[in-house]
């Protein structure tokens, strides 16, 4: 067998969100490609990174009061705890704000600029007079100059559809300062694209892409393709223009290149050769696992810059669907926009990388995670079939035989059979039909289970433990249970390691399964994979829910609501529901990492039972206050907001203040008779 040389990716995520179940639909269909490739010998590696830049990440670092390095080196860490609890692998995990991206971004941009397609050209752009910040669509809303609903964004209507420019909202206003934009010129930097469009459209016929996804490109391709505007104006997190003083690279310019970038940072600790990758001509192959909604800037662009700088374009790219639950779009308020992390908490990887390969295919169709047939599915196939078997043969052979398998078996038929599905079981893992081989693996079980239905082993258990025929009817069980989870082993890693232990085998290989496992002691059996009880997959739900709620009832910086700046009406039955009390600061200090914030402790008076009641609180007053004149202070408190995970602890309420903010922050303080725990009435 020729042994491949594979580079894969999936997509980098923004550095400023959690993982959710989204991203691990993608990182599980990949992981599962990659591990079958290293279990059949292949040279296969997969790298992935962060992705650190853009508006998104600055301002969202500037609410938190943090560096945007601080946010972007804090998000690696949670990123990567979350990849690798679900068993992703990777080879490498960088980050897209490094060196190495910066080096080989710049480069790439300057063979670009060398062969003049780059292209320069003032745009005017509505502009952010407070923040002093260009406005992307998104940034901006107003009222949709066709059905005048209030609160559009700056591209598109929600409510009736019309699409139309950011200029001509009317009264519009930036999301971020609630200021009017005004309209302002700047010179920008563009990919010149359509000189590449005969180049794409061969290329996006030549087998890199899925018909459906081809064909959505031809909508594209056919029609003029446009410049790409690739730069964009201080302020900005990202790598500035070289020679161009204020001006950055899009983001979308330097993401792909940091699959590179991550590449090279493992050329630089292995034998890895990174022009072996990127170089023409050299007999590798690199594939990108993506979601559909990023198909133009790995299809159109990606290929093009690097045809543009003199490297090798994609063997294939890989495009998913969205992953919906409960056959909707994932929704925070019904708790089913599920974190990894929150997950995790309640329920085993290996349960969704079941659940997804069982439904994954090669199309881009959404898939759906049904709540109700991940339990049955996950409890029936995995704990009902393939671990069931392994359980009904095990303690016979531990009993009668020491843990001794037979010296043959007595059914080689079924093993041969089950062993000739392997070829097909391959090709569709390779095409990434999951569905079609977990089917097929599936149904190699049923004929297990049915053979030991059939030989009835306990029968024969009950009239003679020793007997040679009950050694070689559990024999063969536990052989077609090697063969099912060396099949199932790219999908189900831990699960089949804890299988290899109790089989007392190396770890499989996939072409190690041809001979039987004959005279060989086994271990005991310990369970291999616990049922999935509804309670938890409920508790994940709720908690879910829950994380939204919190962060709904806290959430600090929401864009102005209505023309006149004020946030929508409330009854007077709502104001009733604030416990507004009077608290004492015991205590304020710094926090470590935060700009803007102070952590106070709180003193509330005692509560009806006569406890002290106390509350930890974070806020946004360190620009005006040293924390240690603010001890023995008293304030308002909003005592009964639903505390708040944020990132350096939780927050148990809020304090009162007025001002314009900077050193003008004036604390609600009541005076004199002011007493910690009075209600404010
Ligand atoms: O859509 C996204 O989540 C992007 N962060 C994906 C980037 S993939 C690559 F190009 F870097
Ligand atoms: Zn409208």
């Amino acid at each position: 067998m020729k042994r491949r040389k594979i580079l894969v990716t999936s997509a980098l995520p923004y550095a400023n969100g959690d993982i959710h179940l989204g991203h691990m639909l993608e990182a599980i269909q990949t992981d599962i490609w990659v591990r079958l490739q290293k279990l059949r010998g292949h040279d296969c590696v997969y790298v992935c990174a962060d992705d650190a830049h853009g508006t998104a990440i600055m301002l969202s670092a500037e609410q938190l009061g943090i560096s945007s390095e601080q946010l972007i080196d804090a998000a690696s860490i949670e990123h990567q705890r979350d990849y690798a609890d679900f068993l992703i692998q990777f080879d490498n995990y960088h980050s897209t704000h490094s060196e190495e991206n910066r080096e080989l971004s710049e480069s790439i941009y300057e063979k670009l600029n060398a062969n003049c397609h780059i292209h320069r050209r003032k745009i005017k752009q509505l502009y952010d007079p407070e923040k002093n910040l260009f406005l992307a669509d998104r940034y901006i809303v107003g009222t949709c100059p066709k059905c005048k609903t209030e609160n559009q964004y700056g591209d598109n209507c929600e409510a009736c559809g019309s699409t139309y420019s950011p200029t001509e909202l009317t009264d519009s206003r930036s999301v971020i300062s609630g200021a009017t934009p005004v309209e302002k010129e700047s010179e920008h930097f563009f990919f010149a694209l359509p000189a590449f469009t005969d180049m794409l459209k061969i290329w996006t016929r030549s087998g890199t892409l899925h018909d459906a996804v081809a064909n959505k490109l031809s909508e594209w391709l056919d029609d003029e393709l446009q410049e790409w505007d690739i730069s964009r104006d201080a302020p900005y997190f990202g790598f500035e223009i070289p020679g161009e003083p204020d001006k950055y690279f899009y983001v979308w310019v330097d993401a792909p290149i940091g699959y590179m970038a991550s590449f090279k940072v493992l050329c630089d600790r292995s034998d890895y050769h990174f022009d072996d990758y990127w170089c023409p001509g050299h007999d590798t192959e690199l594939y990108h696992f993506i979601g559909k909604d990023i198909i133009n800037f790995h299809t159109l662009f990606w290929p093009a810059m690097l045809t543009s700088a003199g490297y090798r374009t994609p063997t294939a790219v890989f495009v998913h669907g969205f992953l919906t639950v409960d056959g909707t779009k994932m929704s925070k308020s019904r708790g089913t926009f599920i974190n990894a992390r929150t997950y995790l908490e309640h329920l085993n990887p290996e349960y969704l990388r079941y659940y997804l390969a069982a439904k994954l295919s090669s199309g881009i169709d959404d898939l759906d995670l049904n709540l109700d047939d991940f339990v049955q599915r996950v409890n029936s196939d995995l704990v009902g079939k393939v671990v069931n078997i392994a359980s009904r043969c095990a303690g016979f052979i531990a009993k009668g035989f020491d843990g001794m398998l037979s010296k043959r078996l007595d059914d080689e038929k079924l093993i041969a059979e089950m062993l000739a599905s392997k070829t097909e079981i391959t090709e569709l893992f390779e095409r990434r039909e999951y569905s079609k081989a977990i089917r097929l693996i599936m149904e190699q079980a049923d004929k297990a289970n049915q053979y030991i239905n059939a030989k009835q082993p306990w029968i024969i258990a009950k009239a003679d433990k020793h007997s040679r025929e009950l050694q070689e009817i559990c024999s063969t069980g536990l052989n077609t249970f090697r063969l099912l989870i060396s099949y199932l082993k790219p999908v189900l890693p831990v699960m089949v390691e804890k299988a290899e232990h109790f089989l007392a085998i190396d770890p499989l290989q996939w072409d190690d399964i041809e001979k039987p496992l004959l005279n060989h002691k086994i271990n005991k059996f310990t369970p291999l994979l616990t049922r999935v009880e509804i309670d938890k997959v409920q508790a994940m739900v709720d908690a879910t829910r829950q994380e939204y709620e919190t962060q709904q009832g806290n959430s600090a910086a929401k864009p102005a609501a209505n023309s006149s700046g004020l946030e929508p009406e409330i009854e007077l039955d709502d104001f009733a529901k604030i416990d507004l009390r009077v608290a004492r600061i015991i205590d304020a200090e710094i926090v470590e990492g935060a700009d803007k914030l102070l952590k106070l402790s709180l003193d509330l008076g005692l509560d009806p039972q006569g406890e002290a009641l106390t509350r930890t609180v974070f806020s946004g007053i360190k620009s005006a206050y040293e924390p240690e004149t603010l001890v023995g202070m008293y304030t308002v408190v909003v005592a009964n907001l639903k505390p708040r995970k944020m990132k350096f602890g939780l927050s148990e309420g809020m304090i009162l203040a007025a001002g314009p903010g900077g050193k003008d922050i004036w604390l609600l303080e009541p005076h004199s008779g002011a007493e910690a725990g009075m209600r404010i009435t």
